[in-house]
């Protein structure tokens, strides 16, 4: 028999998407896309430990109160626990508001951690019904990896991890309230395709390939160029200083380069150091492992 767990800590990784297309918008205001997200190993850590109450501290770049999703993924689990409680603390490295989809694999995070503190015994269905009510991107990282995501970008099938990939990734010091419902509103029908690129891709992946720079396709890059003035003219001086593409992740706008090693990644974020925001130089990460 297993001992309850008494602390416990969970990875909350960030995501890139290396290609997403958006296919249509549905009646009521959610957009149909097909999404190839990849789990990364920049990420925030989420500790938590049986209390009377239920608690979230936060350290780094995120709300601590009842808007953090965190709270609102522990208060949808916390029925099943006959009221149990937790004090959680939220180590947050990932940037908010970036494309990154921080706060989602935080909720994430804590729907698996909480099921196990708590003993809740739901089954992967079950978080992830709970998941898509926190929001579209969350179901994906109770997979982390590498996935295909279909509907709202909630509907999961996990795929084989990428050869080892690295990327560079700069987010520039842009943000926006409501950004992703900014973006999506900024959309224009002429933008939709019709998937048939990204389940490309991920007929590749599962063969074993990988995805090169010129392969990324991100839809949503005319509304986010809209919505973010500045993000334009960024990009053009980062593709300048770099010589080479840059892509754009989710809603932006934090954009990203693949590099085929680690030195190449580190060689091409020093190129572009004088941009301003910030860099990081992080891997493709795998899925499972989170504990
Ligand atoms: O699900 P989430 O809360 O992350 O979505 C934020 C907003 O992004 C939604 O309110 C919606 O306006 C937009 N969205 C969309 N279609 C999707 C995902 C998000 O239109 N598939």
């Amino acid at each position: 028999m297993r001992h309850p767990a008494t602390r416990l800590t969970v990875r909350a990784p960030a995501k890139l998407n290396l290609s997403l297309e958006v296919l249509g918008r549905h009646a009521d205001g959610y957009h149909e896309l097909c999404t190839l997200f990849q789990a990364v190993d920049l990420s925030d850590e989420l500790h938590a430990e049986p209390a009377v109450d239920l608690t979230l501290t936060v350290e780094g770049d995120a709300p601590p109160g009842e808007e953090n999703l965190v709270l609102r993924a522990a208060h949808m689990l916390a029925p099943h626990a006959g009221g149990r409680g937790a004090r959680m603390h939220l180590r947050k490295r990932i940037p908010s508001g970036a494309g990154l989809g921080g706060g989602s694999s935080d909720a994430a995070a804590a729907l698996l951690a909480l099921n196990r503190l708590w003993e809740v015994g739901l089954g992967r269905p079950q978080l992830a019904a709970m998941a898509r009510a926190l929001g579209a991107d969350v179901p994906f990282f109770l997979h982390s990896g590498a996935a295909l995501g279909t509907g709202r970008g909630d509907v999961i099938e996990p795929l084989p991890d990428l050869p080892a990939r690295w990327f560079v990734v700069s987010v520039p010091p842009f943000s926006l309230p409501e950004k992703t419902a900014r973006v999506f509103r900024e959309l224009r029908a002429e933008e939709y395709t019709d998937g048939a690129r990204t389940l490309r891709l991920a007929t590749m992946v599962r063969g074993g390939g990988s995805p090169e720079q010129g392969d990324l396709y991100n839809g949503l890059r005319g509304a986010t160029l809209r919505a973010f003035a500045d993000l334009g003219p960024y990009l053009a001086a980062l593709e300048r200083v770099a010589g080479q593409e840059w892509a754009l992740s989710g809603a932006g706008p934090a954009c990203y380069a693949l590099a085929a090693s680690r030195e190449e990644a580190e060689d091409l974020a020093l190129c572009v150091k004088s941009m301003p925001g910030v860099r990081y130089v992080t891997s493709a990460a795998s899925g499972g492992a989170r504990w």
